[in-house]
């Protein structure tokens, strides 16, 4: 018999106790022993009065310490006390899987050194892109690769809210009130409005993917806060969507890392991720470009990640720890390539400033007789690098009479 610690009972510990439960023959029969669940850590007792699981649940996590646990299963979130938890019971010579890519994001390599001092595995497939098989392959299946780029959606809120807004004209406060309903934010939801739920998850499989230390701080990152209807009819006037996109590519002098909102066709391999959807597009030397999608947060996907996990710790399976790099790599975030733009310069006089920023880029395709652009120039214009276009917007914010000026990257090959 094999027993399980769960630490947190919200979307993702629920999910673990209900698969578990539910496919418990199931479980027995492909793993060759039963899996029982011992304890359930909670914060607040209150909540969880009257729960079918009441006899086992706990608020004290000297109840998980006694109770001689073989594997734990982390879903509280947050860092503190997540961090000190895991690193006790790695200490302790326990399993752990985890869903927090807060605490992998920031401790993962110290954790993963720990766990392998004491001989344990330290496991955390959900904490990026939900259901997605995706760190395991990147280490197994993949490893024989040398990985160029990845560019993914990995934030399940953020593409749940832009595909209400684009299909349903939903206004952004109801789509993450609802995106809150069915447990896909985090307990602060400004960690993946604002981008760093992806930042995290970006830096985790760069980290692995380049065996470089990649901090999720060094990444450049803006959320979807400022997405409004006028950026969502732009997009459709150009059979695009938006989509917050999680991009690091590899260069002979760092590896340039970038958490944005981004124009992309909608018939590429992104404008066709709706909702909770994650994508992951990738390319290594050998096998050409991959793609991996499906749901990237929930209760059951992820617990399906995380119930993956623990077979590979029953199976014993020994993996090469992840987060191997020390080296810490550098990062950039402005783009050195030629790229479009979308560019909207709010400003009384449209005519005028569009006929300067024509003087600025070669190729500048303007948005004509548009009744949704009130005293606003729209436009898309191709840029050799970003360093060039910051340095036109910093010029135009200084002409008379404009009032405020946005850009979105608009990429048209993915
Ligand atoms: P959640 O619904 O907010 O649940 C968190 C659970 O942890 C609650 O049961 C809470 O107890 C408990 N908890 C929080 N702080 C605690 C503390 N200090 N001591 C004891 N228990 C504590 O969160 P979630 O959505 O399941 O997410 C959990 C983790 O999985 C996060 O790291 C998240 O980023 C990650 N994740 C989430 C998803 C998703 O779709 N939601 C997907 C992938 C990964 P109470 O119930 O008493 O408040
Ligand atoms: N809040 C996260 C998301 C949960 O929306 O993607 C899954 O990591």
């Amino acid at each position: 018999m094999l027993k399980l610690g769960i630490l947190g009972n919200g979307t993702v510990g629920s999910g673990v106790v209900e698969l578990v439960r539910k496919n418990a023959e199931y479980i027995k029969r492909r793993s060759g022993t039963e899996v029982v669940i011992s304890k359930i850590l909670v914060k607040d007792m209150d909540k969880h009065i009257n729960n079918h699981n009441e006899e086992i649940i706990t608020n004290n996590i000297q109840d998980v310490y006694s109770e001689d646990v073989d594997i734990v299963v982390e879903a509280m979130g947050g860092l503190h006390p997540a961090y000190e938890y895991i690193k006790s019971f790695l200490q302790q010579k326990k399993h752990v899987v985890t869903a927090n890519k807060d605490v992998v994001a920031k401790y993962g390599r110290e954790l993963a050194v720990l766990a392998e001092e004491n001989n344990v595995s330290l496991r955390f497939e959900a904490s990026v892109a939900g259901g997605i098989p995706i760190l395991k392959p990147l280490q197994e299946c993949l490893a024989g690769n040398d990985i160029k780029y990845l560019m993914a959606i990995l934030n399940g809120t953020t593409n749940f809210i832009l595909s209400k807004m684009y299909n349903e004209s939903m206004k952004y406060e109801e789509a993450l009130k609802i995106a809150q309903q069915l447990g896909f934010a985090e307990a602060n939801p400004d960690s993946d409005v604002l981008g760093y739920d992806s930042a995290r998850k970006l830096a985790i499989l760069s980290s692995i993917s380049y065996d470089e230390k990649v901090d999720w701080e060094d990444i450049g990152v803006q959320g979807i806060t400022e997405i409004d209807d006028i950026d969502i009819l732009c997009a459709k006037e150009l059979n695009c969507t938006i989509k917050l996109l999680a991009t690091s590519i590899k260069k002979e002098d760092g590896i340039y890392a970038s958490v944005r909102p981004v124009l992309v066709p909608i018939y590429g391999y992104f404008g066709k991720i709706e909702s909770e959807f994650n994508g992951i597009l990738l390319e290594g030397d050998a096998v050409g470009q991959m793609f991996f999608c499906g749901k990237g947060a929930g209760k059951l996907p992820t617990a399906s990640a995380v119930l993956g996990d623990i077979f590979d710790v029953i199976e014993n399976k020994k993996q090469r720890s992840m987060l191997i790099g020390n080296k810490k790599a550098i990062l950039k975030s402005k783009l050195s390539e030629k790229a479009k733009w979308l560019l909207r310069i709010k400003c009384q006089n449209t005519e005028e400033i569009l006929s300067r920023v024509k003087e600025s880029f070669k190729a500048c395709e303007s948005f004509e007789n548009k009744d949704w652009l009130q005293n606003e120039a729209a436009m898309v214009v191709e840029a050799v690098n970003e360093e060039y276009i910051d340095g036109v917007v910093k010029e135009l914010k200084l002409l008379p009479g404009v009032e405020h000026i946005k850009k979105l990257i608009k990429v048209d090959n993915i």
